[in-house]
């Protein structure tokens, strides 16, 4: 039984009654959270999205009808209440924003009852995620979920305040389009009207804000929604949103500059958290050798020590090996893990195994002054002694050593010091390190294609000083290109973009594409380019993750309304789901058969 609302006006949210409005009359709105009986006085706690507010029924007041109506209140039925607002009763609840005052009720109306939530509307909720996410209208009830998405939102406001201040303009560009190249596979939409043929959605608006650019638009932002069809993560979803920019006549300070100023207004407005600026600055090599990882989390040390010059002329053999096959040998210094048991260290070697090592070797310098090693053993005493002192070993330390090619070091000791650092709880909490990551290489050898493919896209910049090397060692050819880390996650990326012919042919032509594939997959754009292409550069930040880190939660999911889960589906929606052959029939398209 459902009552209308007809004659009543909601006066204010939960929270905005305050105690300055003792003695006067509200209307509130809301979802009962809990309803307590206590014989003569019924309380009920009121919820919408800006709180709890204690509503007591008293059959003084109320009536008999009014009272007997509010013995029947469940969690969750969406009710109004007419009343005056008092000093609280009882003991003030200072733990509520709403904690000295109640309303007590003239008026009852049972706007919507409600069943019995599958999940309850808690915060302190302990529900598997799938759960959750099969009844997310209810998990968007929680409070803490409420206060990521009205984060969110302000966020999005303070962006686009900022940038329109700044000059910029926000410009839509098509769902519906070609395949853009951001390098992971695109979702298609079939066209009916073309049979056969298919519309890719944006995995970024990249290419039309290049033209943006080109049609002398200057400064182009958009909250943009992207999709691309990559293997999920906790801080990847198949569709997410960019904070997109480009600008024109520009180089790598002046994007680096006015959003320097956007990541501190923001962090700023929403959590206090004052940035000093600039943002530190380093170059990709040097964030690879010191932390082994492109966005290495600057908020503790065990940085990596390249100790390939002290064991050089070792007889161990996975050293020796790995040297001479033009690797290296580098370590971490797990400072004060030295008495760990076999156990956690068989963990690490496992860990290492996990990132394509082949061992991990290790040397437990244990507080008692003994020394335990994996290959002690293939080693002279002083050789022992010299390493040691290179990664600056003390008792209680624990040195780990991968020796292999570069790039499996990198990301094996890159690994290990984020794992270590996390289970040994060695990551200050309440910590906010941006970092620029710079000096990217342009391009990256991709051993299944046997070619290499961009680092970022092949729109961006290579390094003037660069260029003669883009024949001989295309390898070594770094790029305008630069990403904005924070705490050890890529908030975004961007680059200053080609925009002479012959440089960009040349990476076409580094990429392995024909000129005749070029201009199949980008002529709109090359050709456009032809009439006129100012200097531009751009840069776009994941805003999930930039919520997911203000916020300080550990999935995007728990900041994005509607989230799909690690197979790509959504829970609630079950999509995607079969058709009906009615609509395949008119788009042209025939299922194979299943496989049995
Ligand atoms: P890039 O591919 O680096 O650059 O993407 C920019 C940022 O988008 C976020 N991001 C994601 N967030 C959630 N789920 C995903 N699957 C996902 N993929 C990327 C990351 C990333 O840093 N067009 C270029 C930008 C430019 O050059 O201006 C681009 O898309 O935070
Ligand atoms: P082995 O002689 O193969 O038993 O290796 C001796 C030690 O070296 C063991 O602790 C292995 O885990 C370790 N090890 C093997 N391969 C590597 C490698 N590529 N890098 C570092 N340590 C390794």
């Amino acid at each position: 039984m459902a009552e209308s609302m007809t004659g009543l006006k909601r006066t204010h949210r939960c929270t905005e009654v305050s105690n300055q409005l003792v003695g006067e009359k509200v209307t509130v709105m809301g979802w009962v959270q809990k309803r307590r009986n206590l014989g003569s006085l019924i309380f009920v706690d009121l919820r919408d999205r800006s709180g709890l507010l204690q509503i007591i029924f008293d059959e003084d007041t109320i009536g008999t009808e009014g009272f007997e109506k509010a013995n029947k209140l469940r969690n969750e039925f969406v009710i109004a209440i007419v009343g005056t607002v008092e000093k609280r009763s009882g003991a003030v609840n200072t733990n509520l924003k709403t904690g000295d005052i109640e309303i007590k009720a003239e008026e009852l109306r049972i706007l919507s009852e409600a069943e019995t939530p599958p999940i309850p509307v808690d915060a302190n909720l302990k529900v598997k995620d799938e759960v959750r996410l099969k009844y997310r209208y209810l998990d968007l009830r929680r409070p803490n979920i409420q206060k990521n998405l009205m984060m969110r939102s302000k966020v999005t406001m303070l962006v686009r305040n900022f940038l329109a201040e700044e000059g910029f303009l926000e410009i839509e560009t098509p769902m519906l389009t070609k395949s853009t190249p951001e390098g992971a596979r695109d979702y298609l939409v079939p066209s009916r009207v073309h049979p056969g043929s298919f519309y890719a959605l944006p995995q970024s608006p990249q290419l039309f804000k290049q033209l943006l650019m080109c049609s002398g638009y200057d400064r182009y932002f958009q909250i943009a929604r992207c999709f691309r069809d990559e293997d999920l993560r906790a801080d990847r979803q198949p569709e997410f949103t960019q904070i997109d920019m480009e600008l024109s006549f520009v180089d790598i300070d002046d994007v680096i500059d006015v959003n320097e100023r956007l990541l501190a207004k923001i962090f700023k407005e929403t959590i206090g958290e004052e940035i000093s600026l600039p943002i530190q600055r380093m170059t990709w090599q040097e964030a690879m050798d010191r932390f082994g990882s492109d966005k290495p989390d600057m908020r503790f040390g065990m940085e990596l020590t390249d100790v390939t010059e002290v064991v050089k002329d070792c007889d161990f053999v996975v050293f020796k090996s790995a040297i001479e096959a033009g690797g290296t040998v580098r370590g971490i210094n797990a400072s004060g893990q030295g008495d760990l048991g076999r156990k956690k260290i068989d963990g690490f070697v496992k860990f290492a195994k996990d990132f394509g090592a082949k061992g991990l070797a290790y040397i437990q310098l244990k507080s008692d002054g003994t020394i335990k090693s994996s290959f002690a053993k293939f080693m002279k005493e002083e050789e022992m002694a010299a390493l040691i002192d290179a990664m600056g070993g003390k008792p209680g330390d624990l040195l780990l050593f991968a020796a292999d090619k570069n790039s499996v070091v990198y990301d094996v000791l890159g690994n290990l010091r984020l794992e270590i650092a996390k289970t040994y709880d060695m990551i200050p909490e309440g910590q906010f390190k941006f970092l620029w990551v710079t000096e990217f290489p342009l391009l990256e050898w991709n051993e299944d294609e046997n070619r290499y493919t961009a680092m970022h896209h092949p729109f961006t910049m290579p390094m003037e000083e660069d260029l003669p090397y883009i024949d001989s060692d295309p390898g070594r050819v770094r790029a305008k290109a630069y990403d904005i880390v924070l705490n050890g996650t890529e908030l975004g990326g961007g680059s200053v973009r080609i925009f002479q012919d012959d440089i960009q042919e040349k990476m076409f032509e580094c990429l392995g594409f024909t000129k005749e594939q070029a201009h199949e997959r980008f002529g709109f754009l090359l050709d456009a380019f032809k009439y006129g292409v100012p200097p531009h550069a751009g840069l776009a930040y994941g805003l999930d993750r930039l919520i997911m880190l203000i916020t300080g939660e550990e999935s995007i999911r728990d900041v994005i309304a509607f989230p799909k889960v690690k197979d790509a589906s959504c829970l609630m929606t079950e999509a995607p789901a079969p058709v009906d052959n009615v609509q395949l029939e008119e788009l042209s398209i025939q299922l194979k058969p299943e496989e049995k």
